[in-house]
């Protein structure tokens, strides 16, 4: 297994590249740095996974929505999981084929649903007022939309609870008492829908394939159910949500082979086609936050290295007190002392961590510090708190050359929201 970041001599390097060299000849404000080689690794480990099955990798778009990454993940031949009427614009932008687009989501708007509609998207059924908007959206569109109705099938996935989705009480999709009152309307609109399969998704950062195997079993007997009812419906979707390391403790977490292997034969036994909805498990590992230190100060018993990043451009460790793996760029100064430091940024709230309780050596000013494993839910996720402005994006391409891939947002671009008025 091949990865985007190595260390050598106390250096850090993106694909033979010195993180330092770039940070040095790059804008001075925190910047996303990818490797594109990795995201064509980690999109090939699926491809390999899904041989001898009839598949779709849809790819989801909230993860990362940068159009070159996009337009990258579609030229490797991903679909693309949507969750809005923009995300479904930007992957048309993005050259993607529609008919290998799904739409999610538990609140659909009507205008979305009709582009959905006109597209040819794959659309999920999440609720009763959901199916009667796409049945409006189809007749807007005059066109029929290929329909999965999305399952809560109640596995407990085991994580966070802001990330979990496939348990009995979140709001997303709909619940297997109810089947037969969606059988019934699908049959009750055969020119607007056309049921083409089922879908879950049990919720993210999962670390135990088992999960997965038991939604499948789940999924397939309500497939079976489904069929006993005269449906043909070819598809199962098993949602997303493989996790990955994160800790870079050294554990042997499943591999896209591992999630394929748990449902392949389930899938092959009732010769069906096989949609997956990856995001992290894709994009995460092929980035990190390029940040430089401030300054070093202590409070009580707290050491603090303060860094231009922040819970604006990464909020990951402050919403779900998510551990993202920290390490400095560059040999420390000789004689540094190893301590531990919360890591945080400028932004005016105690909220704002990167990490905390890190071991490091004590960094000089200006010394660059990365979080890493920030492809995934990161830049997407980033806003303007404290007037930060999102940072610039960056990637090193297979020559090991390094290019912009998306400019920097700036101070006149929040004033152009008030021009005019
Ligand atoms: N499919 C559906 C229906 C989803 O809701 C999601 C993610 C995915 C696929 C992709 O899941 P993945 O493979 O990336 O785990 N902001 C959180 C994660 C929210 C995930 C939302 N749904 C985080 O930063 O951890």
């Amino acid at each position: 297994f091949q990865h985007c970041f190595s260390k050598s001599k106390d250096f850090l390097y993106c694909e033979g590249v010195k993180v330092q060299d770039i940070l040095d000849s790059v804008e001075q404000r925190p910047f996303y740095l990818y490797s594109k080689p990795q995201i064509s690794r980690n999109f090939e480990a699926y491809r390999e996974a899904l041989e001898g099955l009839k598949s779709i990798i849809g790819y989801a778009i909230k993860a990362n929505n940068n159009l070159k990454i996009l337009e990258h993940l579609r030229q490797l031949g991903c679909g693309a999981v949507l969750v809005s009427g923009n995300e479904l614009k930007l992957a048309l932008r993005a050259g993607f084929d529609p008919t290998r687009c799904i739409f999610n989501g538990n609140g659909k708007l009507l205008e979305d649903l009709v582009l959905a509609a006109q597209e040819g998207v794959f659309v999920n059924v999440d609720s009763e007022f959901d199916l009667n908007n796409i049945v409006l959206a189809a007749r807007i569109a005059g066109k029929k939309v290929n329909v999965l109705l999305r399952i809560n099938p109640d596995v407990d996935p085991q994580v966070h609870p802001y990330v979990a989705t496939g348990n009995k009480n979140s709001k997303f999709g709909i619940r297997n008492e109810k089947l037969l009152w969606f059988l019934d309307a699908v049959k009750s609109h055969p020119n607007e829908l056309k049921l083409v399969g089922a879908h879950c998704h049990l919720g993210s950062t999962i670390t135990k394939v088992d999960i997965f195997t038991d939604a499948a079993i789940l999924m397939v007997n309500y497939i079976d159910q489904i069929r006993a009812q005269g449906f043909d419906i070819q598809y199962l979707n098993i949602g997303g949500g493989l996790g990955i390391d994160y800790h870079h403790s050294g554990a042997v977490l499943p591999t896209p082979m591992d999630l394929i292997n748990t449902v392949r034969d389930l899938v092959l036994s009732r010769d069906l086609n096989l949609i997956i909805e990856p995001g992290r498990s894709l994009i995460a590992n092929t980035c990190c936050l390029v940040n430089h230190v401030i300054g070093v100060k202590t409070n009580g018993t707290k050491n603090f290295i303060v860094v231009n990043g922040s819970m604006a451009e990464l909020i990951r460790p402050s919403l779900y007190g998510a551990y993202q793996h920290i390490e400095l760029v560059s040999p420390p100064p000789p004689n540094a002392e190893v301590s531990t430091f919360d890591v945080v940024g400028p932004v005016c709230e105690s909220a704002d961590f990167l990490g905390k309780d890190r071991e490091l050596h004590t960094p000089d000013k200006g010394a660059g510090l990365v979080v890493h494993d920030a492809g995934a839910y990161c830049m997407s996720m980033a806003s303007t708190y404290n007037l930060k402005m999102r940072p610039p994006e960056y990637w090193v391409q297979d020559d090991g050359t390094v290019a912009k891939i998306r400019h920097g947002e700036t101070f006149e671009d929040h004033i152009r929201y008030f021009e005019g008025l």
